[in-house]
């Protein structure tokens, strides 16, 4: 069994994170339930910071949000000194909600609305991201009527594409975020920005995907992307401040996953850019990145209480768990794996073959296809590993059924951080029909 972070055994056998036992928060807090280890998050930032530190390099470490945002994780977030990239006005105001610093606050997204937009400026947040020749228009317009200024980066792609182990370069590269690099609308777009009046142009931004682990693909864009800066340089003597090369590290779900330390991917980048950047006699920028798997996916475990069983003579036996699809979209959406654990039985022998079916009805509403497992009883709790990133942030009401609680452990000591959703929630948005 591969434990991640604080976790460890209890002598009862069971699985405790944090030093808290997992029976126990199940027990106060009802299932499913997001158990986040703190220590795990704040030393996986602290990798990050110190790589750069250790290189003497200025950098900004933004945490995307997208994995996990709720007004508590922004808070662990400011204590750790990271910025935090938020692609919504939801996400903006949790994280204003939270006290988060407004000046280490990044915003993304292809079609920010003039709401966002307005709420951005209204916050005075510290960069805008700017994905698209309406935003430009849009941007324009608006810091010019309110006479303020914003400092914005250019969201590049590359002609990098990457997932997981394999990586492609491609000429044209089709995707809805960004200005192409090779095809000349990256070029437009600084011509539009690099002199306006309001809008300051700080540099670009670029991210190749999610869940990578060969640091090559990162070192290849960040290439790309310094060789573009170099050009503009001589064609227009502007010096850009900032590279952003996103986020994308990969993380262990399951075996079959080898990651790299997060700091092999950082230092990997940084050389490249160290290099391209001697080479082309610009000054080193500013490196920021936007790790969010990387910072929360191993940190957070989902507690779930077995219920029914069936058994398909001579095909499988299945258990179901009272959560699934609701709370983890990543097995049906992207046939995504994990591992889990019987958290009341960690130590006993795995005698038997299960397939995890959650509650949701859906025939593809599978949590994991085959795992090896101790002989399964309702009511024993199931860990499942490695849900910190795109779980809760991705989770439905499918079927009216209310979002799991989270709970947030650190030495010993456990806090709620998120209700359960009730049943009273679940219609609070609700009106009666009285036309007729
Ligand atoms: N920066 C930008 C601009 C991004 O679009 C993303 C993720 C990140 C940073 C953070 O990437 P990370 O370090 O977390 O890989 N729902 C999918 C992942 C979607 C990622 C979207 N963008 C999943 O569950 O795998």
């Amino acid at each position: 069994m591969h434990l991640y972070g604080t976790q460890t055994i209890t002598e009862q056998g069971h699985l405790a994170i944090g030093g808290v036992d997992t029976i126990e928060l199940a027990k106060q807090y009802g299932t499913p339930l997001f158990v986040y280890d703190i220590a795990l998050f704040r030393e996986r930032a602290r990798g990050f910071i110190d790589t750069f530190k250790k290189e003497n390099v200025r950098a900004q470490v933004a945490y995307a949000s997208k994995a996990f945002s709720t007004v508590a994780i922004y808070q662990v977030a400011k204590q750790e000194g990271l910025s935090v990239d938020v692609v919504s006005g939801g996400e903006l105001y949790t994280a204003l909600k939270a006290g988060f610093p407004t000046d280490k606050i990044h915003f993304h997204g292809n079609n920010k609305s003039v709401e966002e937009l307005t709420y951005a400026l209204d916050s005075k947040i510290g960069c805008i991201v700017i994905d698209n020749f309406y935003e430009i228009e849009l941007l324009k317009q608006l810091t010019t009527e309110r006479q303020q200024k914003m400092a914005v980066l250019i969201r590049v792609t590359p002609g990098v594409e990457a997932h997981t182990h394999d990586f492609i370069t491609t000429g044209q590269a089709d995707s809805k975020f960004g200005f192409d690099l090779s095809n000349g609308q990256a070029d437009e777009a600084f011509k539009a920005l690099y002199d306006h009046e309001y809008l300051e142009l700080k540099g670009m931004h670029c991210h190749i995907g999610s869940q990578i682990f060969d640091t090559e693909a990162f070192s290849l864009a960040a290439k790309k992307v310094v060789d573009k800066m170099a050009e503009w340089k001589k064609d227009y003597q502007f010096e850009a401040t900032v590279l952003n090369l996103g986020g994308g590290f990969g993380i262990r779900y399951t075996e079959e996953d080898t990651p790299l330390e997060p700091a092999v991917y950082v230092d990997d980048m940084i050389q490249a850019v160290k290099k391209e950047a001697a080479e082309f006699g610009i000054e080193l920028p500013e490196i920021w990145i936007e790790p969010g798997r990387s910072l929360v996916g191993d940190a957070g475990t989902t507690l779930y209480t077995i219920g029914s069983h069936k058994t398909v003579p001579n095909v499988r036996e299945y258990i179901a768990i009272d959560g699934g699809m609701s709370d983890n979209i990543r097995p049906a959406l992207y046939d995504a794996k994990y591992e889990a654990v019987i958290a009341n039985k960690a130590t006993a022998a795995l005698t038997k073959t299960y397939t995890v079916a959650g509650k949701l009805c859906e025939s593809g509403d599978k949590i994991i296809e085959t795992i090896s497992l101790p002989e399964a009883e309702t009511g024993d709790i199931l860990a499942t590993f490695c849900t910190g990133a795109y779980g809760y942030s991705m989770a439905s009401n499918y079927n009216r059924v209310g979002r799991p609680a989270v709970v947030f452990v650190e030495n010993g000591q456990y806090q709620l951080v998120v209700k359960r959703e009730t049943y009273e929630d679940l219609t609070k948005l609700d009106v009666d029909y009285t036309l007729v």
